[in-house]
């Protein structure tokens, strides 16, 4: 493979001429400590870091990036650590959604507007993995990921606690009254033991596996916990390995194929991962300019088995998963469904990156003659509710529910919802479908993780734990239950969804992929006729940009302005 020389680094136009700019570019590195031996003729690495004191998922990035700086040190190469918008999942409102794109155009801009030649991406908590992706794709210099790693699992009392999943499932049981005060305090103090990010194949674990399976990571490295020594090394390799990256000048549009993502969606379902992937996946495809479709999930899920018994679909823990062999043993044993000749950060093919890896605990890591299901974790839905599509983690829902219908309720709002649910007068039984609308990209705004409604308390305290449910937001990937999510278009533009009335029946039939509200198409056209859109709510700034640009569901909701790969000129330096 041809090498670049120095003088074609992109750096090079602010560090080499001898003008007056490149004079104070020099003079300016030499204010902070540097000689021109640090830099001159080197590739210049930005370190995209998320750190934040807001981010508990990402506290231990401030010391990784060093780990990363010692790698580019060492192979020759110049970092320069680049602070970015952190995405905390926990403390981000209304929800991070609303700020993947804008974290993926600050990436981008990091990128473009300073001398960079390579970049080494340092993210992992949901959001931030696919907003530093599409941001590196569309800027198209070479990339490497470092993803922050899973937390230690979590204990109460001798259980092993998950995120997210165990807090909903111990939530319900105190609104149920099993559980008291000072149990509930207790999980509070142990379910989050470490720095990293949600320990079960939430959003966060899905979304960086993908990462790594999309050739953007070295191998193995999105499986390491957080507070492992393996991690610093990873982050040290990662550093070494984008220096060379420059000189090979590989590039995130030379990796990415059509293949690459067919791989990606084949392993969510593997991993029996978060239905975020979903909509992060179409947004990563869209920035290559490679188009995929809900129906690629549809059909790669029914072929896909579930080989990973990770929370909330299996039984294990994201710590479990490295000891039994990680990603890169789960990727060996599905090779059969995969296009292992997709090309890497590592130069070499996914295949070659997998080769030696071994799984060492097979109820972790399943085989193809055991899997944890045969196929369809996730299914895609349409119907006269969502005719543009719905999605629901069928492998996270209780079975009975798959082909179901029941009375609608409906909740316009999260406030109403909240206000609603639990009035011991709420018309519900086990067999009512719970509905939430104006929670979708525009409606919300932003898309929150709201869709996996509450069942009633009055149906808790009778036993009863999941319930039909059906939204256009999103659901955490730590979440579980018969929740129909994304549907599309939302309710906020005038989907059917915002024509459904109270008391309707709606129909679920997982099976037939069908979602549908029995009534008659005369009726959904007089109720349309009769529909008032609502105002939104920013009259100015960034939810204003947000509100006029961002895509539905199905079109993985990036922003209009920021899709394909149209060339941006370099900037000029004058
Ligand atoms: Fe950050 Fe779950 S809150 S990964």
């Amino acid at each position: 493979m041809p090498r670049k020389d120095p003088n074609s680094l992109r750096s090079h136009r602010w560090y080499g001429p001898d003008d007056l700019r490149s004079f104070g570019h020099r003079s300016r590195a030499a204010s902070m400590g540097c000689v021109q031996a640090d830099y001159a003729g080197k590739p210049v690495i930005a370190i995209i870091n998320t750190w934040g004191d807001i981010n508990p998922c990402h506290s231990h990035l401030r010391e990784r990036a060093e780990d990363v700086k010692r790698g580019v040190w060492q192979a020759g190469g110049f970092p320069v650590e680049m602070p970015a918008f952190t995405l905390g999942e926990t403390f981000q409102k209304p929800t991070t959604m609303m700020y993947r794109n804008l974290l993926a155009m600050e990436t981008e801009e990091l990128l473009r507007s300073y001398p960079a030649d390579g970049c080494v991406l340092m993210g992992g908590c949901d959001k931030t993995t696919p907003a530093l992706l599409m941001g590196a794709i569309s800027m198209n210099l070479p990339a490497i990921y470092v993803p922050a790693g899973p937390m230690l699992r979590g204990n109460w009392r001798g259980e092993i606690l998950g995120s997210g999943s165990d807090v909903a499932k111990y939530w319900a049981e105190r609104r149920a009254g099993n559980i008291d005060l000072k149990a509930w305090t207790e999980i509070e103090s142990g379910i989050a033991r470490s720095a990293g990010t949600c320990m079960v194949m939430g959003t966060a674990s899905t979304m960086t596996s993908l990462t790594e399976v999309l050739g953007f990571s070295l191998p193995g490295a999105s499986s390491i916990p957080a507070v492992d020594s393996n991690h610093a090394k990873m982050a040290n390799c990662s550093g070494r390995r984008v220096v060379e990256m420059v000189w090979e000048d590989l590039k995130p549009r030379d990796i990415l194929r059509g293949a690459s993502f067919h791989n990606a969606i084949a392993s969510v379902f593997a991993l029996g991962g978060s239905t975020n992937a979903v909509i992060h996946l179409i947004a990563l495809a869209g920035r290559a300019g490679i188009k995929i479709s809900l129906d690629d999930f549809d059909t790669l899920s029914r072929k896909t088995p579930l080989l990973a018994n990770i929370r909330p679909s299996g039984k294990y823990l994201m710590e479990d998963f490295y000891y039994a062999g990680g990603l890169s043993a789960l990727l060996r044993a599905l090779a059969l469904h995969l296009d292992l000749g997709c090309l890497t950060v590592t130069g070499k093919s996914l295949g070659e990156n997998v080769s030696a890896a071994e799984i060492y605990h097979s109820d972790v890591i399943r085989s193809l003659d055991n899997p944890v299901l045969s196929s369809g974790g996730l299914a895609i839905l349409h119907g006269n509710l969502a005719p543009n599509g719905a999605v629901i983690k069928a492998s996270a829902a209780e079975s009975r529910l798959l082909k179901h219908s029941g009375r609608a309720i409906v909740f316009d709002s999260f406030d109403e919802m909240n206000a609603r649910m639990d009035d011991p007068a709420l018309d519900a039984d086990a067999d009512s479908v719970l509905v939430l609308r104006n929670a979708g990209p525009k409606g919300a705004p932003g898309m929150p993780e709201w869709g996996n409604l509450p069942i009633p308390q009055k149906l808790l305290k009778a036993g009863i734990r999941d319930m039909v449910r059906i939204s256009d937001a999103r659901m955490s990937g730590t979440s579980y239950g018969a929740c129909v999510l994304h549907v599309s278009p939302e309710s906020f533009v005038g989907g059917p969804l915002a024509l459904l009335k109270e008391g309707d029946i709606i129909e679920l039939d997982v099976p037939a992929r069908q979602l549908n509200m029995r009534v008659s198409d005369d009726e959904i056209a007089r109720r349309r006729a009769a529909w008032k859109p609502k105002p939104g709510i920013y009259p100015r700034g960034y939810g204003k940009l947000f509100m006029e640009h961002i895509k539905q569901a199905d079109e993985g909701c990036d922003f209009d302005f920021l899709e394909g790969t149209a060339p941006i000129p370099e900037p000029e330096i004058h």
